[in-house]
């Protein structure tokens, strides 16, 4: 009995590790959007008894400026940078760290896009982005280029959640949650006429004429060939 209960939690402990272990191709979920659904902390490094989360990578995100229009898109660069200067695994291919990251935005706001044969991909709802692979920092950073397109009218959030991890194991990574808040308007509507407008239509006649002149010109060349 004993050893069956062993065997059993055995099987739950490995039913538990199995989607965490799916984490190295990337993660939905734990942007910092949905409490419930945690963020990278529960995982990276916040598992580890004693050990505190610093240097935090930094997070920057352009793109989010104030021409966004309903209905327009976005066109996101979100970068990591990572603060921490243990360096990384060599084996892992993080001889200079690694970074991932989970985005979402809040429901409606859009729709994320990711350019083909981009090492990004994108949840069912397309409201989530996140790595597909570890990427290593180069001089430190690494940048994530995403397209957010269908934008709705109003105010919303970019939540990222960011890893800088040692490419090994839990110990040794740092995360960071990050959100951002962006505005959508919608566009100005169409210049009404003006006196400028009227002054193209004054303009036609001139038009009209050259067209005329060039009709004469063709005719006049046309029997000039002739004779
Ligand atoms: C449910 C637990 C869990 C959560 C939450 C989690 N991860 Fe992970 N992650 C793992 C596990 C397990 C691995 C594989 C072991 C390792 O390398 O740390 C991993 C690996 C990684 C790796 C590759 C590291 C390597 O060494 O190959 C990156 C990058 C990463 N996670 C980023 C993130 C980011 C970013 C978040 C938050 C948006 C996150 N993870 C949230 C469990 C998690």
């Amino acid at each position: 009995m004993t050893k069956l209960t062993t065997t059993i939690s055995g099987l739950l402990l490995l039913v538990a590790a199995l989607p965490a272990v799916a984490n190295n191709t990337g993660i939905f979920g734990k942007s910092g959007r949905d409490e419930e659904t945690g963020s990278c902390i529960q995982c990276h490094t916040g598992s580890t008894p004693g050990e505190p989360n610093q240097p935090e990578p930094a997070v920057l995100v352009e793109g989010l400026g104030d021409n966004l229009t309903t209905g327009g898109f976005a066109t996101l660069r979100i970068t990591v940078k990572t603060n921490d200067p243990t360096g990384g695994v060599a084996a892992a291919a993080c001889p200079d760290r690694c970074a991932g990251f989970n985005a979402a935005v809040d429901e409606g706001a859009g729709f994320f896009l990711v350019p083909d044969g981009s090492p990004l991909q994108v949840n069912a709802a397309r409201d989530e982005v996140s790595h597909v692979a570890k990427s290593p920092f180069q001089d430190g950073a690494v940048s994530y280029d995403v397209v957010l397109t269908g934008l709705s009218r109003g105010d919303h959030t970019l939540f990222v959640g960011a890893a800088d991890v040692d490419g090994e194991n839990f110990t040794g990574d740092r995360v960071k949650a990050a959100r951002f808040t962006f505005a959508v308007t919608d566009p100005p509507p169409p210049p009404e006429p003006t006196d400028d407008a009227a002054g193209c239509a004054q303009a036609a006649p001139t038009a009209a004429w050259s067209t005329a002149g060039l009709v004469l010109l063709l005719a006049r060349r046309r029997r000039g060939a002739r004779a």
